[in-house]
């Protein structure tokens, strides 16, 4: 193997393993006020990217959460717990999508 290669090698995995570990605690999701309480959730079921694909209003995040209780069998989660979630959702992936990724 040639010495950049090898050079090449090493440096990716370095990038690879710092994303892995403490850099992104909440994987794609924004690290921010209620990110635990989502991700949290919310990833035990799917990954977190199919959220931050959405770019949802406030009300249109709540019927999803209606709908993730109903169809998927989702906890029926209410109270200050869905309203930090909601914040949190509304806030970094609203209908302007901020946090928008095609990953
Ligand atoms: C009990 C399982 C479960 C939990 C918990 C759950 N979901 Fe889902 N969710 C699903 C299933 C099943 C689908 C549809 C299949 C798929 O796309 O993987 C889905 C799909 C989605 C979609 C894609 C909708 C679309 O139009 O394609 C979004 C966005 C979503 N969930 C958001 C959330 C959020 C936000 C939370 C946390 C508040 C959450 N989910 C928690 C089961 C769950």
């Amino acid at each position: 193997m040639r010495e950049e290669t090898r050079l090449g090698v090493a440096f990716a995995s370095v990038l690879l393993s710092s994303h892995a570990a403490g850099d992104a605690p909440f994987g794609v999701l924004v690290d921010a006020d209620g990110a635990a309480e989502t991700y949290g959730v919310c990833i035990a079921c799917h990954s977190e990217k199919i959220i931050a694909q959405q770019g949802l209003s406030r009300a249109a995040w709540d019927e999803l959460l209606d709908w993730m209780v109903e169809e998927h069998g989702m906890a029926n989660i209410q109270g200050p717990v869905r309203d930090r979630i909601l914040d949190y959702l509304a806030q970094h992936y609203g209908e302007d999508r901020p946090n928008y990724s095609p990953d």
